[in-house]
């Protein structure tokens, strides 16, 4: 890409470094825990043992005996105001304190307001509640069978745990073509239940100051707008009209997802203080959000592909089981209850496909997180690419040929797939010949065969994904009816110097660096002259937040046109100041000469000036725009990862020898921001590759609720990534960009499987479920013979 500024101004292309990182590494941020103010209380949350049970009794008696302990709040207390239940993003209802029966191990069953967090603490423990177990259903297919007993007696007309059913795609012709294939593949893929697991845990300080009548929430979420609006809509029968709540996502440690969802501590915080008008603080301890947060996919998948004899694909065909927990929480956009899981169809050229998917309820926590992904498109490409891998396989065709062969050509675009999306643009051959070559390829092929002569496992796994990003054009898309645009409002100061604010919500992407970025590429202001303020309601303007790496494609999208809207306004001005017509001016970043006389020119600091004390009368004073965003398309990053293992024979032990990323998201802001994206990216796709899960025993007993037993990836485990990029621009973005921030996260588990599998063909094994755990591969080489 050509750059147009210099490093000075740092426009697109540069490797500025981040804005924001100089408060970060000198433990100077403020998070959530950080807010403190006077007269402060503490909430902690009594949280239930049993996966489904009746509440007999709430005994609170000694915990109101300990020191410090103002009140044990429960549901009992919240259905007087109609606040024990609330909507979810999915427009299904969730529990804020149970007052029958809990749905799942570690709910909320009251929650203890103190002085301290310690007697907040010493309280939740002292409270003694009864229970009186009911029948538990951990597993979604049983939950679906005729008998199974109903978790939803709240729902009158209720009579099984089926949420919905959705199907997608042309059956008529996926099973025609079915019927002509000469070669077809059938797996069954489970992508198992994971958790954001980001550093920061959840949490809030409500404050509700009655003077004012305003409540004032700092709050760890993506969306704060979207929050604001849902508070305003589920409170405001007790008072709490929009105007007067302010939402203040401040420093976010991660979110991926997990911080988009209202979870019930944050009404619970907000009740406690409008009853006590004192300010309250819930922070969750690490238990507890590993074990009572929504979680992600925990898809229950069927897929079959069709191919002809020279391997051409035909067809896609997949049944779906998704396992949502109690409640259908997920936060998709409402139009699609499985997200964005029909672009399974990926990077190939496939012309007929058909989806289903039902959700079933289980004793579980909610689930359906879209973890650090378009909704569901980590499940749309792992199973896509495991399908590919599989067929090229069993055809005896390198996969790497066999993508090559089945990819969506470059001069297809823009691609409309079988299941309705429009790819905007894409080079997927491009991207695998680069990484293939960056790999050494054919080289690892034949190590690979030597290898396998001696009886050493190797494998080398490709994963060629297509990602959906940039929610979304609001003719399709809306987060319980809120239409998914998004904004940027810019003020130029006198001085030449600007403040830019966003409706999303940076949680450690870079967007102050970024954002500055795109708005000296388009004025010329240098990045460190503008100012990007993004996360308080009462300040920013509306947007529907950063998930989906859709910060890039809509709200980056309205910071080119907004500050292009500034242009226009500085052009009139610059004609003015310079004598001449505004068809007569040239512009290059920073400033406007005069056609043929470059000596004439004024800057945009001068314009600036000029736009509050020297403006044309009849102008409004001020240099400031804002721009509503409304993307015509999302937009199609994509990439190509390639993973060399080596398989331990007799552990079983996974060890990722090499791995090659290279992606493409457009034209590219900032380098080292995007390969600090990739580099986590990829780190939190090897997780649920090899490491990640969290089961249920069968009477609901939570596995993998502390990090003892969920596996993060430390520097130990994590291989040294190699990355790259090409650059396909958005023919529809202002600036040609793509997002990037889940890529990785949704193309490298994929490799790493394929990886896996094709190290161990030969012995006959033709699937392994993620995570792919030593265990897992120790007990498939006892079986095949290969370790005792
Ligand atoms: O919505 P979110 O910020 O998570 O995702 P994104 O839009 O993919 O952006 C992640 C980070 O990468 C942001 O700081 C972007 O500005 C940056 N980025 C970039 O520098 N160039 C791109 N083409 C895409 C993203």
């Amino acid at each position: 890409m050509e750059l147009k500024t210099s490093p000075e101004v740092g426009g697109m292309g540069h490797s500025i470094k981040r804005k924001e990182d100089p408060r970060f590494i000198r433990g100077k941020g403020t998070y959530v825990d950080d807010v403190q103010l006077p007269g402060m209380l503490y909430l902690d949350i009594v949280r239930n043992p049993h996966a489904h049970a009746k509440i007999v009794k709430i005994d609170t008696v000694k915990a109101l005996a300990i020191k410090g302990v103002l009140a044990v709040i429960t549901g009992k207390d919240l259905e007087k105001y109609n606040l024990h239940w609330m909507p979810t993003l999915m427009s299904d209802t969730q529990m804020v304190l149970p007052v029958e029966k809990v749905m799942y191990q570690a709910q909320e069953v009251a929650a203890v307001l103190a002085t301290s967090r310690y007697a907040a603490a010493d309280g939740a423990a002292a409270v003694e509640v009864q229970y009186d177990p009911l029948p538990v259903v951990v597993d979604p297919r049983k939950a679906l069978e005729p008998g199974a007993p109903v978790l939803r007696t709240d729902k009158k007309d209720k009579k099984d745990n089926h949420i919905w059913h959705w199907e997608w795609g042309d059956k008529g012709a996926t099973d025609r073509a079915f019927g002509e294939a000469a070669a077809t593949v059938k797996e069954d893929i489970y992508l198992p239940r994971i958790h954001v697991a980001s550093i920061e845990t959840c949490g809030c300080v409500a404050h509700f100051d009655r003077v004012n009548d305003k409540l004032t929430v700092w709050m760890t979420t993506q969306a704060p707008h979207a929050i604001r609006t849902v508070f305003a809509l589920v409170a405001g029968h007790v008072g709490l009209a929009e105007h007067k709540i302010r939402i203040i996502s401040p420093d976010i440690g991660g979110g991926f997802g997990g911080k988009v969802p209202v979870y019930p501590g944050y009404v619970i915080a907000v009740a406690a203080s409008v009853l006590t008008d004192k300010p309250v603080k819930w922070i969750e301890d690490r238990m507890e959000n590993l074990q009572a947060d929504s979680f992600a996919r925990d898809y229950h998948i069927t897929a079959e592909l069709a191919a002809r004899k020279d391997g051409t694909l035909t067809a896609l065909r997949i049944k779906t089981l998704a396992d949502h927990g109690y409640t259908d929480a997920a936060a998709n956009p409402s139009k699609f209850p499985a997200g964005l899981f029909h672009v399974c169809t990926g990077s190939y050229d496939l012309k007929a496909a058909h989806v289903e998917v039902d959700g079933a309820y289980t004793n579980k926590p909610p689930g359906g997180i879209a973890y650090r992904c378009s909704f569901r498109v980590t499940e749309a490409v792992h199973t896509i690419e495991r399908m590919v891998d599989l067929m090229a396989h069993q055809l005896n065709i390198d996969p790497a040929d066999f993508r090559m062969k089945n990819f969506v050509k470059p001069e297809q675009f823009p691609y409309k797939s079988a299941l309705g999306w429009e790819y905007d643009s894409g080079n997927y051959g491009g991207a695998l010949k680069k990484a293939m070559d960056t790999i050494g390829y054919a080289d690892l092929r034949r190590e690979q065969a030597e290898k396998r002569k001696r009886g050493q496992l190797m494998g080398i796994g490709i994963s060629s994904f297509t990602e959906i990003v940039g929610a979304g054009p609001s003719k399709h898309f809306d987060i319980l009816g809120l239409k998914m645009f998004d904004s940027c409002e810019i003020r130029v100061h006198p001085t030449g110097k600007a403040i830019a604010r966003f409706g999303t919500k940076s949680q450690g992407q870079g967007h102050e660096t970024t954002y500055a970025q795109i708005l000296a590429e388009e004025l010329g202001i240098p990045a460190a002259d503008i100012q990007v303020e993004e996360g308080d309601t009462d300040t920013a303007p509306y947007g529907l937040g950063t998930y989906a790496s859709r910060s890039t494609p809509v709200a980056g999208a309205a910071a080119a046109v907004a500050a292009r809207k500034v242009r226009d306004k500085a052009r009139k001005i610059a004609a003015y100041l310079l004598e001449v017509a505004e068809d007569d001016l040239v512009w290059e970043p920073g400033k406007f000469s005069v056609k043929g006389a470059p000596n004439k020119s004024k800057t945009i600091q001068d314009i600036a000036f000029a736009a509050y004390t020297n403006h044309p009368q009849g102008m409004e004073a001020g240099l400031e725009a804002v721009s509503y965003y409304d993307p015509p398309n999302l937009t199609y990053p994509f990439g190509s990862y390639i993973c060399v293992v080596d398989v331990d024979s007799g552990t079983g032990e996974v060890k990722v020898r090499r791995f090659v990323a290279i992606d493409d998201c457009g034209n590219i802001i900032n380098p080292m921001i995007v390969q600090g994206q990739v580099h986590g990216g990829l780190t939190m796709g090897l997780a649920p590759a090899l490491y990640e899960e969290i089961s249920y025993d069968e009477i609901g007993n939570i596995r993998g609720g502390s990090f003892i037993d969920y596996l993060l990836p430390t520097a130990v485990e994590t291989p040294k990534w190699e990355t790259g990029h090409t650059v396909t621009p958005s023919p529809h973005h202002p600036l040609g960009a793509k997002g990037v921030g889940e890529s990785a996260t949704v193309g490298a588990p994929a490799a790493i499987a394929n990886a896996v599998v094709d190290a161990l063909w030969h012995l006959g094994v033709r699937h392994i479920d993620i995570p792919i755990t030593p265990a897992k591969v120790w007990k498939l080489l006892r079986e095949k013979g290969v370790t005792e």
